[in-house]
């Protein structure tokens, strides 16, 4: 079996957090029956995930690693290649790594991309003499009910890939993937897997569903046939006819219930300095009532599409809470999480500085917008208390080593500490870039304004660099350079 979506490699984008737990996906993936996995991290992704620039080196390490406990299994060079609509006009100054340095290449958009924006990217590429593979093309709100658009990038040379956790009936996406297998529209599926947790390798589960429900022909198909004519550049098997079956509604909802599937590595986070006033707070407005309404009619009339708006119901009667929330209400793993939302609305109440959110007022009616990115702020709020407390533990044993006699005693104390941190910095870029990509496409979904994530991401940077000057000017002190 294939499987040309993954973030597998360590120390890569928002992926495995080390190479041990790299390594336990790969093992999965084997026991799963995968013997050919491309390694897509993300490209030019907004967020800038670490490690994108060492992707050579770590990519050539990790195939060794990878060859000494699995001869047969073949692991492939790849990319999930973001692409904005700025980068559109002048898409040959952007990085492009194919699959397997193959014509095609596996594409990401904005959560909120239009058709044409869409279709754009797969011509330029086409002229620059690749094949586009949208990923997850189930993920797009503004084209996943519109058959005919789908049918326009696939006849301009696109190929459709899904995502398998898509296809199960606990997946928010599932009645999106039934109404385009019912189509024919798919042409491949893979893990589009990133850790061991909550979003793990594996293939065989859904390729023996898929087999049972549209047959063994058409698993066959999506699963072996076309991921391997894609590894070796070959084209695509031809689709059976496309059958249109009637329009599948979709819903989306929040996803502030998902941060409690995070796990709770202690990590630095931009947003509980904003409370502490180092940093600023976003321009989130405090809307009540109608101008929940205006506010987010504007950002619709913002659009060029006004009939996506139609479809995703939302129109002068504005998000409500209740019919934003609860419009999965009939998917049992997708109801939303009170305790976090009320979560939110305690912390606001508990500190003063968090009002700024809105978050501590009785009286202000909060937006959608508001609780989502208060969701988020939240979590990550708990997560910089948890990691302030690991580094507050580092720096006491640090300046118990750096008083050691023995120079060599202390300076393999030292490096002992040092290396430990750097492990503890990789696993919290690892949580803040995930939490950040998760809170961005949330957003993007429901047309929000997302320069609040990028405002996160900057001033974690901005932290890290802090608590690094903080480390080196105690050694320095000590008259120890060597960090
Ligand atoms: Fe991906």
């Amino acid at each position: 079996m294939f499987d040309i979506h993954c973030h597998m490699l360590p120390g890569v984008d928002d992926g495995p957090a080390d190479t041990e737990e790299a390594l336990e996906m790969i093992e999965a993936s084997y026991i799963d029956g995968i013997r050919h996995i491309a390694m897509t991290s993300h490209l030019n992704h907004p967020l800038g995930f670490p490690g994108e620039d060492d992707y050579d080196g770590i990519f050539c390490d990790f195939k060794k690693l990878v060859k000494g406990h699995y001869p047969d299994l073949e692991i492939y060079p790849a990319a999930e290649v973001y692409i904005s609509r700025k980068m559109l006009s002048e898409m040959d100054k952007i990085d492009i790594r194919s699959i397997n340095n193959t014509k095609y290449v596996l594409v990401e958009f904005s959560r909120n991309v239009r058709f044409h924006e869409m279709d754009m990217a797969v011509h330029e590429l086409k002229i620059m003499g690749y094949k586009v593979i949208i990923a997850h093309l189930e993920q797009y709100h503004s084209v996943r009910e519109k058959y005919d658009d789908i049918r326009q990038l696939k006849a301009d040379g696109a190929v459709i890939q899904c995502n398998a956790e898509n296809f199960s009936k606990d997946s928010r996406y599932s009645r999106v993937v039934e109404e385009l297998m019912k189509r024919n529209l798919v042409d491949l599926v893979a893990s589009d897997c990133h850790n061991t947790v909550d979003r793990a390798p594996g293939l065989r589960k859904t390729f023996d569903a898929v087999s049972r429900k549209y047959g063994r022909m058409t698993a066959e198909r999506m699963f072996l046939e076309n991921p391997e004519r894609i590894i070796k550049g070959e084209d695509l098997a031809a689709n059976p006819v496309d059958t249109t079956g009637k329009k599948g509604g979709m819903a989306y909802r929040s996803l502030i219930m998902k941060l409690a599937a995070v796990a709770a590595v202690g990590i630095v986070v931009a947003a509980l300095l904003m409370s502490k006033g180092i940093l600023p707070v976003p321009d989130i407005e405090v809307a009540a009532g109608d101008e929940d309404s205006v506010k987010y009619v504007e950002a619709v009339d913002d659009v060029e599409e006004k009939d996506v708006a139609e479809t995703e119901k939302v129109n002068d009667e504005g998000m409500k809470d209740t019919e934003y929330l609860d419009t999965n209400a009939d998917d049992n793993n997708n109801s939303i999480d009170d305790n976090n939302v009320s979560g939110y609305e305690n912390r606001g109440d508990e500190s003063a500085d968090v009002d700024e959110y809105g978050t501590g007022s009785e009286t202000v009616e909060k937006s959608d917008e508001e609780i989502l990115v208060g969701g988020y702020v939240s979590y990550l709020e708990d997560l910089e208390a948890e990691y302030m407390e690991t580094c507050e533990s580092y720096y006491t044993m640090l300046k118990a080593a750096i008083d050691i006699e023995d120079e060599a005693e202390r300076d393999a104390e030292i490096d002992d500490i040092l290396d430990e941190l750097g492990r503890v910095e990789t696993r919290s870029d690892n949580q803040v870039y995930k939490t950040l990509y998760d809170m961005q496409n949330d957003l993007e979904e429901c047309e929000y304004d997302v320069a609040v994530v990028r405002e996160l991401r900057e001033h974690y940077l901005d932290v890290k660099m802090e608590v690094s000057e903080e480390y080196k000017a105690q050694l320095e002190e000590y008259g120890n350079l060597n960090l």
